[in-house]
């Protein structure tokens, strides 16, 4: 029975396997955050002159991947990328997913949203019928915490504050558990536009497009 740290390694061996074929000297790779992606950026770092460079989505894998000698770019120096790889929190059928976990959730979609597709590495726990068993991160406007968290609670669910973490941008978490998200794209959007969210969690309205997915049998792939 493998472990779950060992599940994790074979998926972000087969990230590598994968996005071997999109190398070359001119490609910049998208790469997120979380204890998955840390292995992904290591089992990387051998092929590290076989593209250009990254683009990160937290300071976290920007100082790994620098310390392992893969340039990282400044987002705003990158016009395209052939893929973005990160993990989930929680992943359904439909390839919607909850991210946030490492608190990284908003620069994960800006970066995602520059690239080509968003190859989602998860283990078999991160599967899912419905999204919401694992609480949603809400990145808020700190002056806007409250008020937000109110507006949570009209919507069904029990924010918490994740208390002494501040993001990379300098924002609070909410984090909602207590939601069962049956409509997720209409979900996102309409915790999105609650006046001080900076952005949610859930990944639906642009959600994976492939997802590597490691279980005792091997790595599946879904499309
Ligand atoms: C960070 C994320 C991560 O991708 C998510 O939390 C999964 O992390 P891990 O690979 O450590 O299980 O969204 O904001």
């Amino acid at each position: 029975m493998l472990t779950q740290t060992e599940l994790k390694q074979n998926v972000a061996d087969a990230a590598v396997q994968f996005a071997l074929p999109f190398l070359a000297p001119d490609v910049i790779l998208g790469v997120g955050t979380g204890s998955t992606v840390d292995l992904f950026i290591d089992a990387l770092a051998p092929y590290k002159d076989r593209f250009r460079a990254a683009a990160s989505s937290s300071e976290r894998s920007s100082a790994r991947m620098a310390s392992l000698g893969i340039e990282v770019l400044d987002l705003n120096q990158v016009a395209t990328m052939p893929l973005y790889i990160d993990g989930a929190d929680e992943v359904d059928h439909a390839l919607n997913m909850i991210k946030g976990g490492g608190g990284a959730l908003t620069r994960e979609k800006i970066v995602a949203s520059v690239a080509e597709r968003f190859i989602c590495i998860v283990d078999e726990t991160k599967r899912v019928q419905t999204l919401g068993r694992f609480p949603l991160p809400v990145e808020v406007i700190p002056m806007a915490r409250e008020v937000v968290a109110r507006r949570l609670v009209e919507l069904g669910g029990t924010p918490k504050l994740r208390e002494g973490f501040l993001t990379d941008n300098g924002c609070q978490i909410l984090d909602v558990s207590g939601l069962s998200i049956t409509a997720p794209a209409e979900f996102e959007a309409l915790v999105n536009n609650i006046p001080g969210v900076v952005c949610c969690g859930l990944f639906a309205l642009a959600g994976a497009d492939i997802v590597l997915m490691s279980t005792q049998e091997g790595v599946r792939q879904f499309v």
